[in-house]
């Protein structure tokens, strides 16, 4: 029987990719869920999929850099469950792949205020109930951009080696304080979801040559690039959690890069800079 079976899971950015994945495949474990997204509509499509595969569900819209709402939110899934055992902090944003120099501070700052600060307030407003639960387990998604440095990437990356540093820290804070709360950071490689359409989406204003070359970026990532699917990149995730892992990598290309960053940890950086010539182009 699965170790998942009436655990009570929290699950951020459930509406698409690999959020959606994990809340269905905890569905099908046997979880009670609490799912939310900033997306209401999509949010409701997973909340019928996974009530379709049996599970009890609550639902709520959720912007997660919003530290308020996130407070209120811990506050109204432990209200309703009495309990919560497993938060997956797992919604994000790509951002606009640029380099640095182009890079206005908002972009730094709407990227950092979903994949950082997210995650920090979601740990922070949950924590308690998950040591009170005797049985938790906070999970945090990273990236393979939380150990490897890429071109015009600098706000993602930031934000996911951010990621990385808070949740290994936080591991050795449970340790040390005997807490009841195993910690997990997870390193997917490239996931066939819409985080690259939704950026492209999301992005501003746009000279027509920027624009090209965000479309041409974002179709590399697309057909090239994102090679696990959704549902076995959740169960990679799903399956190294019930396995009690701290440290989880998803795909070949993430056990890949991890290997070559270990082996060259300051040299890597001349293959990332030939790749992303090769994959995108030079960059004027
Ligand atoms: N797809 C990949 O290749 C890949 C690789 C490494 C890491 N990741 C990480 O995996 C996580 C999931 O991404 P995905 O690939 O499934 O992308 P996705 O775009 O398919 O899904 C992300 C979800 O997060 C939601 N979201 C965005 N901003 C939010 C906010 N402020 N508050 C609440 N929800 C918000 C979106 O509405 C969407 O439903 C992200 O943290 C991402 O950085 C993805």
């Amino acid at each position: 029987m699965s170790t998942l079976r009436d655990k009570v899971a929290v699950v951020t950015g459930a509406g698409s990719g690999i959020g959606r994945a994990l809340s269905l495949g905890l569905a099908r474990r046997g979880a009670r869920l609490a799912i939310s997204d900033v997306d209401e509509d999509t949010l409701a499509e997973t909340g019928e999929m996974t009530r379709g595969a049996g599970a009890t569900v609550h639902l709520a819209p959720l912007d997660v850099s919003d530290r308020a709402s996130v407070a209120g939110y811990a506050r109204s899934v432990a209200d309703h469950y009495g309990v919560v055992h497993h938060l997956y902090n797992n919604a994000g944003i790509a951002g606009d792949a640029r380099p640095l120099i182009e890079t206005d501070y908002e972009i730094f700052e709407r990227v950092l205020s979903v994949n950082l600060w997210g995650v920090i307030y979601g740990s922070r407003e949950f924590l308690p109930h998950l040591i009170a639960s005797g049985d938790g387990h906070l999970v945090n998604i990273s990236s393979l951009n939380g150990f490897m440095g890429q071109a015009n990437m600098s706000a993602y990356c930031t934000s996911k080696f951010g990621v990385r540093g808070f949740t290994e820290a936080l591991r050795a804070e449970m340790r040390a304080a005997r807490h009841p709360v195993r910690v997990t950071v997870v390193h997917p490689g490239g996931v066939k979801t819409n985080i690259s359409s939704a950026a492209l989406a999301a992005a501003g204003d746009l000279t027509l040559d920027e624009r090209a070359r965000a479309e041409r970026r974002t179709q590399v990532y697309n057909e090239k690039l994102f090679r696990t699917t959704a549902e076995q990149a959740a169960k990679v995730v799903l399956d190294g959690v019930e396995k009690g892992r701290e440290r989880i990598l998803v795909g070949p290309d993430a056990k890949a890069v991890d290997l070559g960053v270990r082996l060259v940890p300051a040299a890597y950086s001349r293959f990332v800079a030939w790749w992303e010539r090769r994959m995108f182009g030079d960059p004027q």
